[in-house]
């Protein structure tokens, strides 16, 4: 990577302070860093903190005497190999979105020839707001590729969809970027990947979950993305952060996990690889169930929805190919063949968890079973089992 080059644009927001952390990660990668800062931007990080990161001279100023006499905004845009910006703030969207070039960060974004990559961070009510998604819609039509936002708690003391990705994350994203040697046959494609476990309250503190922990939902996500396929990801709660490029959703119920994948249909593919919650207590307590001395309380459930099964309905809606899995110890493709029939999906990748080392390590051995056969893999890795499933997938979507 030593000679690669990045424009890092850095936009005003509180997240501006990862940048900084980003800039580390790129040149201890070897990425040389050459930096332009917004003067929104210098409110929130210093132009000497981002200069002895990047060890290079900061940009600011669009009509600066010295700066156009060393290196002119074009040239500028066009000197590095990947025009990143971080974070990327609704105005620098907006601006983008519609060419506006009032200023230097704006100015390069409309001159600059290279690919351009945004990692969007910004309050919740302006991420959702209508012109915000116009503008993503348009910069996404226009080539630019986005990494996160993800969601959470954030500096304004709201929480939701709008907080930076991590700077490790866009490190990731950057390096896929620069390698640009990744195939993107799934480009222009959109997919729902369901992930990890629900949880099903009982009362306001307590509730019914399972031990899943979304590694290979959102290893297939990331995937996905890599092969440059738009993807939601809608996960129940996880330890993981979300993959670079994949959209999340954090849902914790499998309501909640079917009302979300309805709603980022149309989809070409689905994957569902959540350990959906099979049922849910039928009454959900108001307030905490406290004990009485009595009996215990006897817990009645009720059948969730099958997300699976939903999603492979026949209806103009449904994804082209839906795809489900199956963790089984014995019969494996007997009842992985059942289980297609049952849930209506086009394959079910069946997991023999009975094979030792499977549960908990990092082989896998599946079977890919739908109505034209059975394809056996050897005992792979599982991240191994993830990239060869995007491809399988890309291939049936060709
Ligand atoms: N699934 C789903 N929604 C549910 C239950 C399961 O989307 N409410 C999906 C899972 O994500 C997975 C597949 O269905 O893709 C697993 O099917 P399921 O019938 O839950 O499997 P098992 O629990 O293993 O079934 P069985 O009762 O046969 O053991």
């Amino acid at each position: 990577m030593a000679d690669k080059r990045v424009l890092l644009i850095v936009g005003g927001g509180v997240a501006a302070y990862k940048a900084l952390e980003l800039t580390r990660l790129l040149r201890k990668a070897g990425v040389g860093v050459r930096p332009i800062l917004t003067p929104a931007g210098a409110q929130f990080v210093t132009p000497l903190s981002l200069a002895a990161l990047a060890e290079d001279k900061v940009y600011s100023e669009l009509f600066s005497l010295t700066d156009e006499a060393e290196m002119g905004h074009i040239q500028l845009s066009r000197s590095a190999d990947l025009v990143v910006v971080v974070p990327s703030t609704a105005d620098l969207m907006a601006k983008a979105a519609h060419g506006l070039a009032g200023d230097l960060a704006s100015t390069t974004l409309l001159a600059t020839d290279k690919p351009v990559l945004m990692a969007p961070a910004m309050n919740v009510r302006m991420w959702e707001h209508p012109a915000t998604k116009r503008n993503l819609a348009t910069l996404k039509a226009d080539g630019v590729a986005f990494v996160g936002p993800d969601e959470g708690a954030m500096a304004c003391g709201e929480y939701g969809p709008g907080r930076m990705a991590e700077p490790a994350v866009i490190f990731e994203a950057i390096m896929g970027m620069l390698r640009g040697t990744t195939p993107r046959p799934l480009a222009g494609r959109r997919a729902i990947v369901t992930a990890g476990p629900t949880a099903e309250p009982i009362d306001p503190v307590r509730y019914l979950t399972n031990r899943s922990s979304g590694k290979q939902g959102y290893a297939i996500a990331e995937a996905l993305a890599a092969l440059g396929c738009e993807v939601t990801l809608v996960s129940g709660p996880t330890a993981l952060a979300a993959p670079a490029g994949v959209t999340r959703v954090q849902v914790e119920t499998a309501r909640d996990m079917l009302a979300a994948c309805q709603a980022a249909l149309p989809a070409d593919l689905a994957v569902c690889v959540a350990a959906v919650a099979d049922w849910r207590p039928a009454d959900e307590g108001a307030v905490k169930i406290k004990k009485t001395g009595d009996a215990p309380p006897a817990l009645r459930l009720v059948e969730n929805p099958d997300i699976l099964a939903t999603l492979s309905a026949p209806g103009p809606a449904r994804p082209r190919l839906v795809v489900g899995f199956a963790a089984e110890t014995n019969d494996v493709e007997a009842y992985a063949q059942a289980k297609l029939a049952r849930k209506g999906c086009d394959w079910i990748v069946a997991n023999d968890v009975s094979v030792d080392g499977v549960m908990g390590g990092d082989d896998n051995t599946v079977s890919i079973v739908s109505a034209t056969g059975v394809e056996r893999w050897d005992k792979t890795a599982k991240s191994e089992v993830a990239t060869r499933l995007a491809q399988r997938m890309a291939e049936a979507l060709a």
